[in-house]
């Protein structure tokens, strides 16, 4: 998997790219790399965005930045670019990123995200740049950047490699395994803390009665 984020902070992902299931996914031959709109702009002093026609708060990401970006990177017209590989523009309003989506997602060899500050985008990058918006949740970030974030750690994990158990994704919640439904309870030890017992089931060393209970549990939790 090879994604390029667009940012204008590209710093915030040094952190991200630290933390374990990312690095073994990069250690593992995966990319993750940033490309800072500010380095390409064609506007001076590193003008990036601009006020929205037709008045209003805020600034907008401008077309031409992020045009000047895209064409630096990948040397042809960004609207061609959309036919070798997924453009994601992260914003609120986009399609919400479930566990299909990143099942779908996963299984692309390269994506490219676009990320937004402020109000966002000229509508014009998502409409010609843009294979697709994809949003996080019914709320406003102040940028695309942990909406990127997210998207990639959803997928990085899916990634064989990443995770020390590749069982983990396979029963986990949304898997097909569980049949879409939310994940079943966990214990460890102890087995009785404050008078708080562990369901006895886990304890019988009964594989196929402890099976029963986790997709009866599973089942239920999806049902509220
Ligand atoms: N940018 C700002 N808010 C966002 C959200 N909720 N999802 C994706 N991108 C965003």
């Amino acid at each position: 998997m090879d994604i390029d984020v667009f940012t204008l902070f590209p710093g915030w992902f040094d952190w991200f790219r630290e933390q374990r299931h990312v690095a073994n996914a990069l250690a593992n031959g995966h990319r993750l790399e940033c490309v800072d709109y500010r380095a390409t702009t064609p506007l001076s002093g590193g003008q990036v965005d601009d006020t929205p026609f037709g008045g209003g708060a805020g600034m907008v990401l401008r077309v031409d930045v992020v045009e000047a970006a895209l064409r630096a990177r990948y040397d042809r017209d960004p609207v061609d670019v959309r036919q070798e590989r997924r453009v994601v523009a992260l914003t609120p309003g986009g399609r919400l990123l479930d566990e299909p989506l990143v099942r779908e997602l996963a299984a692309e060899p390269a994506l490219t995200l676009l990320c937004g500050r402020y109000e966002g985008f000229d509508e014009r990058i998502v409409e010609h740049f843009a294979t697709e918006a994809i949003s996080i949740g019914r709320y406003v970030l102040a940028g695309g950047e942990l909406a990127a974030m997210v998207l990639c750690d959803t997928v990085l994990r899916k990634l064989p490699g990443a995770l020390g158990d590749e069982r983990s994704v396979v029963e986990e919640s949304f898997s097909e395994a569980l049949e879409g439904g939310p994940e079943y309870p966990h214990y460890t030890r102890p087995a009785s803390y404050r008078g708080w017992d562990v369901p006895e089931v886990l304890l019988s060393g009964h594989h196929a009665r402890i099976d029963a209970w986790r997709r009866e549990e599973s089942r239920r939790r999806g049902e509220t």
